[in-house]
């Protein structure tokens, strides 16, 4: 692949596209396109016999282009591994939210920087896979000064992030006064630092009326909603999330057929994260039966410690299509333009997810000449060049 680092004012020809997955209406690839990026956004989308000059080109070499994921569920901002309570897992040992505690051990023994170097680094890896926009959350602190310290860590590394407090009650604390916490000072010092709110609807964690104190709250305070439903059994994490209009519902392992309906009904985008079923060895979501129904879906990775220790994006759209019977255009589409509506960021000026006339360069090069062959090869770090806001990102895949 031939081309070179373009600073922001000049235009860049991207040519040589084999295939063009631009998201704009629908997942249609096309072919023979180019497109020109100027200024962080396309300048210019057509066919490659009609593209404008430019003041430098780059030549993908029959490859195809997609834009960056979206990858809209992440916990990055911890210390600590838990490659032993993995372990025991693989062993046969069942996942549960009790876990969590072990990393807010780490977590709060951690200093700012440190967070927000291991954070950073995870960043990195994810980039280094396609990802060009991420989310993530607070949720290993529960405590004032930690929740408010990852606040300030998740906001240096993501272009999203979310206040967590609701992870879990952490150990040795009141569950009331916990949750008068989370709704009361702790949510005070985090706000200013985050965009939505979340809370881990689950045995084990939070139920549905909890949750919803905790939900409502971040509301008031100008957070939008999110939340963790159904991961490990019928929680009613869905259908909260439905009422009060959630961006979106993450996990959705355990539904029942009113969840399906609720979903397909709402606004709400169901966030599917299969690395994690992998790991915690959950049945996969009916993704399906979701898309039949009419329901909207995201794919993001939930990068964490405890239960999906993987940045990758790629393995995520390969899993969806071998194992939870999406189509490739179907998972490609859920890992970008589905995702986006997961974080509010479909439309508009700052839209991410899609490749469009004024929109966000933002966008990826695998070392293929379809999409296809993230299934079709999977495992294979495909990957080739990023580009992130226009500019071409020094560690997107293999030719960096
Ligand atoms: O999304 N489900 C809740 N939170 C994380 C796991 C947290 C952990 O076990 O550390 C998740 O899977």
């Amino acid at each position: 692949m031939t081309g070179q680092q373009t600073s922001p004012q000049t235009t860049e020809l991207i040519t040589g596209i084999a295939e063009l997955t631009s998201q704009a209406d629908d997942g249609t690839r096309l072919r023979g396109a180019a497109l020109v990026i100027e200024n962080g956004r396309i300048a210019w989308l057509g066919p490659a016999s009609e593209a404008p000059a430019a003041d430098t080109r780059t030549d993908v070499g029959g490859r195809a282009v997609l834009p960056g994921w979206v990858d809209t569920h992440t916990h990055i901002v911890f210390a600590g591994d838990r490659a032993a309570e993995f372990e025991a897992r693989m062993a046969g040992q069942r996942y549960t939210a009790g876990g969590i505690n072990t990393t807010v051990t780490a977590t709060r023994a951690a200093t700012e920087e440190q967070l927000i170097e291991g954070a950073a680094r995870l960043r990195r890896e994810a980039e280094a896979q396609g990802t060009t926009f991420l989310e993530t959350k607070t949720g290993y602190g529960l405590d004032l000064e930690s929740e408010t310290r990852s606040a300030r860590a998740a906001a240096a590394v993501a272009d999203v992030v979310t206040f967590l407090g609701a992870h879990l009650v952490p150990a040795g604390m009141d569950r009331r006064d916990y949750l008068d916490l989370v709704t009361g000072p702790m949510l005070a010092a985090v706000a200013p630092h985050a965009d939505y709110i979340d809370a881990f609807c689950e045995v084990g964690a939070f139920d549905v009326e909890e949750s919803r104190e905790v939900l409502l709250a971040g509301r008031a305070a100008g957070l939008g909603v999110r939340v963790h439903g159904n991961q490990l059994g019928f929680s009613g994490g869905v259908r909260l999330a439905v009422e009060l209009g959630a961006a979106s519902v993450d996990h959705c392992n355990h539904l029942e057929e009113r969840d399906i309906e609720a979903l397909a009904g709402g606004t709400t985008v169901a966030t599917l994260l299969p690395a994690c079923d992998l790991s915690t060895r959950e049945p996969f979501p009916p993704a399906r039966r979701l898309l039949d129904a009419g329901a909207r879906i995201a794919l993001a990775t939930n990068c964490n410690p405890g239960t999906s220790y993987t940045t990758s994006m790629p393995f995520c759209v390969a899993t969806a299509v071998l194992q939870m019977g999406l189509t490739i255009e179907e998972a490609v589409w859920a890992a970008t333009r589905g995702a986006a509506a997961a974080v509010g960021r479909e439309h508009g000026s700052d839209a991410v997810g899609s490749l469009t006339v004024g929109g966000r360069a933002d966008l990826q090069v695998l070392d293929a000449p379809s999409v296809a062959h993230l299934a079709y090869r999977p495992g294979v770090p495909l990957t080739m060049a990023v580009w992130r806001r226009g500019l071409r990102s020094p560690r997107g895949g293999q030719d960096a």
